[in-house]
């Protein structure tokens, strides 16, 4: 019914060709220093998660193009990757790449499920082999995702999701943008804020934290994007930090 690519070269291909979805350096290059860098966000994640029960985490950003979906699909990866059954969803329904970033079918995802009652969780979400990833588009972009997010059907549709899954893992919009992520984050175990050298203001993080704050929001740490290794040949540079240790960052 949905069409998924079984060649990790159409991974790469898409990269290169077409920007709008996220890089999946986990997946085809793990190997790559960057790829070693998911591992160590994945480590620190689970160190943040132990001894509770957290099914469902989600990340975020101040504003756009900090990294958010980048960091989302990696992280979903890295943990897949240990054979745990895991669930990306693209609540992103603004600017929604899930879909691009694994060549999925756009026109089936989230909103599906949030408009249609009788729409099925494990019928709407593609399993992707290359990255043991199940993965769920945002679907056709809806005039209201904030009202949809928000929804008691979101909420059903989120415990369902953790039942399914050892780990439910959203991409969101940017906290200042609209109030979407603010809603999910509510919703959630666990919130990720990805912070991009040079695209990141102190200010906006700031603003962002308290926002999450404000709606108790329970912020586990903070994914640092950066160009420090670059030195090294490469723009990538990821690093971890917990939320409330680790001022510097914020
Ligand atoms: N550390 C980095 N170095 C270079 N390019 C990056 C880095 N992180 C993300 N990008 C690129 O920046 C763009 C925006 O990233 P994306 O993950 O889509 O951000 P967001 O979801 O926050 O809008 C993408 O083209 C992505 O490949
Ligand atoms: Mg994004």
């Amino acid at each position: 019914m949905f069409k998924y690519r079984k060649d990790i070269k159409f991974f790469e291909k898409m990269n290169a060709e077409q920007r709008l979805g996220a890089s999946l350096v986990t997946v085809t290059q793990p190997n790559d220093v960057i790829s070693e860098a998911f591992r160590q966000i994945r480590t620190n994640i689970q160190f943040s998660m132990v001894d509770q029960d957290y099914k469902s985490i989600m990340i975020t950003s101040s504003g756009a193009w900090e990294g958010k979906s980048t960091v989302t699909a990696n992280t979903a990866a890295v943990i897949a990757q240990q054979g745990l059954r895991v669930l990306l969803v693209d609540a992103d329904m603004r600017k929604p790449t899930v879909a691009k970033t694994f060549g999925i079918d756009t026109t089936v995802g989230l909103t599906s499920l949030l408009t249609n009652r009788e729409a099925n969780i494990m019928d709407t979400v593609n399993y992707v082999s290359e990255a043991n990833l199940y993965v769920l588009a945002a679907g056709p972009i809806p005039p209201n995702p904030s009202e949809l997010l928000g929804s008691k059907r979101m909420a059903e549709l989120i415990a369902e999701m953790e039942d399914l899954f050892d780990l439910v893992i959203f991409d969101t919009p940017p906290i200042l943008a609209v109030t979407d992520a603010q809603i999910v984050a509510t919703r959630v175990d666990g919130v990720i804020v990805v912070v991009r050298a040079g695209i990141a203001n102190k200010n906006n993080v700031r603003k962002t934290k308290e926002l999450l704050d404000m709606v108790n929001a329970n912020v586990i740490g903070a994914v640092y994007n950066g160009e420090e290794s670059k030195k090294m040949g490469y723009g990538y540079g990821y690093g971890y930090g917990y939320g409330h240790n680790n001022d510097q960052e914020k």
